[in-house]
């Protein structure tokens, strides 16, 4: 029954809405590339919002982030112990603080939304957090199969965290995306058998993911600030996160929030990185 109600809840992406996916993504994509090189010490991250704002909108977009449930900004950007959900403001940006940009665009109708975690000033520290979050991303994205369970995504990033000492965020997961920015499934980044109904969803192609990993340092407990947004790890710990959104297919993900464009994940080159 649960089964059955999960599969129907999923929407399946026909050409036509894929092609807009695909535009959208490639928006995003083009958009945290552009962010990536602009993050530097002395910047703020409301100046590196602003870039995104303009860049989406010069591309003919609508920001997905802005006013969704009140949010004030076209990005989250996140500092050190922030996990997601940082709202830009006057802050300004040291070398070797550990930052994070999240964002979404919203194009002919579809959403896509993407994110990546750098350091500032390219310092040799906490690559190794870093690192970690993007290969589980990459251990995540590669269970994102026809035929495959919800769970095998969920199982992939938790061992591939854990296993090297890390631990995963639970209280907040990637999700389906389309016509809305959060949609069925939800997808939780540890399994934890019966938690959620999803898991045992079975992946069809023409699903679209968003598939997002959040790594801790330290303890996985997390906490919101009083402006209702901010999520910060309980131990003022650093945190790392990566994201994209893909389409299953019938044989490897389509990786759509690329800024060259869709590419299947085995021709995906490596990951921005610090
Ligand atoms: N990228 C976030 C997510 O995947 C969305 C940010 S919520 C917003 O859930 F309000 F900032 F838009
Ligand atoms: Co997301």
């Amino acid at each position: 029954m649960a089964k059955k109600a999960s599969k129907r809840r999923v929407a399946r992406r026909s050409e036509d809405e894929l092609e807009k996916l695909k535009v959208a993504g490639q928006i995003v994509g083009e958009t945290l590339d552009l962010l990536h090189v602009q993050i530097v010490p002395g910047v703020t991250t409301l100046k590196l919002d602003k870039l995104a704002e303009d860049h989406i909108r010069a591309r003919g977009a609508l920001l997905s982030f802005k006013g969704y449930r009140g949010y004030p900004a076209a990005t989250c950007i996140q500092v050190d112990d922030v996990v997601v959900h940082g709202i830009p403001d006057e802050t300004v940006l040291e070398a070797g603080q550990v930052v994070g940009v999240d964002l979404g665009a919203y194009c002919d109708g579809y959403h896509c939304d993407a994110a990546f975690t750098t350091i500032v000033g390219q310092t040799g520290e906490h690559h190794e957090l870093l690192d970690t979050t993007q290969g589980a991303l990459m251990a995540g994205l590669a269970q994102a199969r026809a035929g495959n369970r919800l769970k095998q995504i969920s199982q992939a990033v938790q061992e591939y965290v854990e296993s090297r000492g890390y631990s995963v965020v639970r209280q907040l997961t990637g999700h389906g995306i389309g016509q809305q920015m959060h949609e069925p499934p939800q997808i939780p980044n540890f399994y934890s058998r019966g938690a959620f109904e999803d898991y045992e969803l079975v992946l069809q192609p023409g699903m679209v993911l968003a598939i997002e990993p959040m790594v801790n340092a330290g303890t996985e407990q997390v906490q919101v600030d009083e402006d209702g947004w901010t999520v910060r790890t309980a131990d003022g710990e650093l945190s790392a996160h990566f994201e994209h959104t893909v389409v299953v297919t019938d044989s490897e993900p389509l990786i759509l929030t690329l800024a060259e464009g869709a590419k299947l994940l085995s021709d995906v080159p490596g990951y921005r990185q610090a």
